[in-house]
C-alpha cells in the first residue's frame, strides 16, 4: 500500500511516499481504508528518531485519521464495512490502510467532513483527557491554555469554554491572540510581551493550566495557579528539566501532572475515546466547537506538511489527504 515513509531520521526532507506492506485486522482490531491524516508535533519527534513508535505500533507515522471501515477483526461488533469514522492511533496513520483497536474508532461527529474529521481525535482526546478527565476543569473555573492558536490549544479553548471555564490562552502573534478571542477565550495574552503569570495573579489565579512548554514554563506555571490549582504539562517545547519550588505547590496545594497520550493502554485509551464521543462529539454537532484546520495537502506533500509545523506559523491542524 501507499504509505509515507522516509530515509532514515532527519529534516522534513527524509519523507515521502512509497510502498510498504499493507495491515490486516487482528483479534479486536477495525481495518481503515485512511481517506485524511493530520500532523502532530510528535510526527516531527519520530522522523528526528526522538519518538519511537510504543512496542507493537506501526513504524509509519500517524497517530489519527478519517476513513471508512473496509475490514472487521475477529471479535469485533458495533461497525460494518463501509461506515464513516475517525481514529485514535498509536501510528501508522499516513497510509493508505491502517488496523487500529474497536475501542479507539469513534464515528465522524455530526456536521464535520470526512476531511476535518481527521484532525479531531488527536487533540480531542488529549484535551478531554488532561483537562477534563485528570484535572477536572469545572464549569466557572479560570482555565489558562498556553498555545492558543496550535491544533490543541483550538480544541482547548473550545471545550473549555463551551462547558463554561473562564478562558485565558497565550499565543504569540495578533492573528494568532484573534483567532483565540474568536473561538471563546476571554483574555488573551501575547506570550512575546506580556506575563501571563501577572494576568493571572490578577484575575485570582489559575484553576486548570494545561501546559506544552514544560521546563521553560513550569516555575511561572507553578506561580499562576490559584490555591487547588491543578498544572498538567503535556509537551516539552521549552525543555524537559526544570526546577521546581515545592514550598509554592504546598502552599497552594497545588498539583503537576504530566501525562503522554500515545503510550496508554488500549483499555485507557478505549474509556478516554468513549469519553470523547459522549462528551465533546456532540458539541461538535451543535457548532459549539468547530474543526480547526489550517490547510489540507495530499500525502505526497507530507515533507512540506512537516515544514509548515516546524516553522510554526500555523494555527490549528495540518491535514493530510490519501
Ligand atoms: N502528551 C500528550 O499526550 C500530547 C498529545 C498531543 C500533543 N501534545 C503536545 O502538545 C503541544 C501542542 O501540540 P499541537 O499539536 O497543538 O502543536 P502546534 O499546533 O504546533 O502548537 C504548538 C504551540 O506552541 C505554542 N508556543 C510556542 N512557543 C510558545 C511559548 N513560548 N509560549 C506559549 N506557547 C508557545 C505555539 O504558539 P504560537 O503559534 O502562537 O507561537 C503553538 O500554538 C506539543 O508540545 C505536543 O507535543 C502532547
Amino acid at each position: 500500500m501507499r504509505a509515507a515513509v522516509a530515509t532514515g531520521t532527519g529534516g522534513p526532507e527524509v519523507l515521502s511516499v512509497g510502498e510498504v506492506e499493507a495491515p490486516s485486522p487482528a483479534a479486536g482490531e477495525v481495518l481503515i481504508e485512511v481517506v485524511a491524516t493530520a500532523v502532530n508535533r510528535a510526527d516531527t519527534l519520530q522522523r528526528q528518531g526522538f519518538y519511537p513508535p510504543p512496542p507493537g505500533a506501526s513504524e509509519t507515522i500517524g497517530l489519527e485519521c478519517s476513513g471508512r471501515v473496509v475490514g472487521l477483526g475477529e471479535g469485533v461488533t458495533g461497525w460494518s464495512v463501509g461506515d464513516e469514522v475517525c481514529a485514535l492511533l498509536a501510528g501508522g496513520g499516513y497510509a493508505e490502510l491502517v488496523a487500529v483497536p474497536v475501542g479507539q474508532v469513534m464515528p465522524v461527529p455530526g456536521g464535520v467532513s470526512l476531511i476535518e474529521a481527521a484532525g479531531l481525535p488527536e487533540v480531542a482526546a488529549t484535551v478531554w483527557s488532561n483537562v477534563f478527565m485528570t484535572a477536572h476543569l469545572a464549569k466557572g473555573e479560570r482555565f489558562l491554555v498556553h498555545g492558543g492558536a496550535g491544533g490543541i490549544g483550538t480544541m482547548a479553548i473550545q471545550l473549555a469554554a463551551a462547558r463554561g471555564a473562564e478562558v485565558f490562552a497565550t499565543a504569540g502573534s495578533p492573528a494568532k491572540l484573534e483567532l483565540c478571542r474568536s473561538l471563546g477565550a476571554t483574555h488573551v495574552i501575547d506570550y512575546r510581551e506580556d506575563d501571563f503569570v501577572e494576568v493571572l495573579a490578577e484575575a485570582g489565579g489559575a484553576d486548570v493550566i494545561l501546559d506544552n512548554m514544560g521546563a521553560k514554563y513550569l516555575g511561572r506555571n507553578v506561580d499562576a495557579l490559584a490555591t487547588g490549582g491543578r498544572l498538567v504539562v503535556i509537551g516539552m517545547q521549552g525543555g524537559a528539566k526544570g526546577e521546581l519550588d515545592l514550598s509554592v505547590l504546598l502552599r497552594k496545594r497545588a498539583s503537576v501532572t504530566a501525562t503522554s497520550l500515545r503510550a496508554r493502554p488500549v483499555t485507557e485509551k478505549a474509556a478516554i475515546c468513549c469519553g470523547v464521543v459522549e462528551n465533546v462529539w456532540p458539541l461538535v454537532a451543535a457548532g459549539a466547537i468547530r474543526p480547526i484546520v489550517e490547510t489540507t495537502m495530499p500525502l505526497e506533500d507530507v515533507a512540506r506538511g512537516h515544514q509548515l509545523m516546524e516553522d510554526g506559523s500555523h494555527s490549528g491542524k495540518i491535514v493530510l489527504t490519501l
